[in-house]
């Protein structure tokens, strides 16, 4: 038997490069990312396996772009979620945001919280967007509404766990994708390097090779460089 693709995660990235290839402005390939958001999600709406669909948006680094970035994404999400409605609607598709949406201007609060309602009784497709998302925000926000009394932080939260070090370059040997629940935290920003070596086979070599194309890769932690 196969496997059921029940829930799809993406993480929608490479919007600013399709535009510098056409020497477009990082804007014009964040305008092409909202249209696929949509043909996506279309296609997911109407495959019988598709239950969820969770794109990751905006998270809580992007903030470090310059501002002029931000603004435009917050303009066009704002312009997306509103022109939409009415092919969620069509596709019955239900929108379910995540994040913290605190920190959004009221209108864009507005048009998120409308989309949510206007499609809360649709049955198909739940898309949800993940909206000032963090992994490790998501964990802290549980734990303080779990223990309201005493907030903490994320450092704190860091400080508590077994391994206290972030990953930089997280290696699996085997040949499979996935992290198999470890270091879920710490890998937050690691550069992760998949290869089809069986362990009893690795070698210095192969991981000296591994640490050279880690070295070139560039780490932006949700900026620019
Ligand atoms: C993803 O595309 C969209 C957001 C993070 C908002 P990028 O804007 O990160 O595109 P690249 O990675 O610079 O190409
Ligand atoms: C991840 O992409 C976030 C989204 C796609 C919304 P980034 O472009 O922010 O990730 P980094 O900075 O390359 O790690
Ligand atoms: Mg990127």
């Amino acid at each position: 038997m196969s496997n059921r693709p029940n829930h799809i995660a993406i993480i929608m990235d490479g919007n600013g490069r399709w535009a510098k290839e056409r020497n477009m402005n990082r804007t014009a390939g964040h305008e092409r990312g909202a249209e696929v958001v949509r043909t996506i999600t279309s296609f997911c709406s109407i495959h019988p396996e598709i239950e969820r669909l969770t794109l990751y948006a905006f998270s809580t680094e992007n903030w470090k772009r310059p501002k002029l970035e931000v603004e435009f994404l917050m303009k066009l999400l704002e312009k997306y979620l509103k022109n939409e409605q009415k092919n969620y609607l069509e596709e019955n598709v239900r929108f379910e945001p995540i994040g913290d949406l605190s920190i959004f201007s009221k209108s864009l609060r507005k048009v998120i919280d409308d989309l949510q309602s206007v499609t809360q009784g649709c049955n198909g497709l739940v898309q949800s967007l993940a909206l000032n998302y963090g992994g490790r925000d998501e964990i802290v926000r549980a734990v303080n509404n779990l223990f309201p009394s005493t907030p903490i932080t994320v450092e704190q939260l860091s400080n508590a766990l077994d391994c206290k070090h972030d990953i930089d370059l997280l290696i699996r040997t085997g040949g499979d994708h996935r992290l198999s629940n470890f270091l879920l935290w710490q890998a937050a920003y690691a550069e992760l390097f998949f290869t089809n070596t069986l362990w009893p086979e690795f070698t210095s070599v192969e991981l000296e090779s591994i640490i050279k194309k880690f070295k070139t890769v560039e780490r932006r932690f949700g900026g620019l460089n």
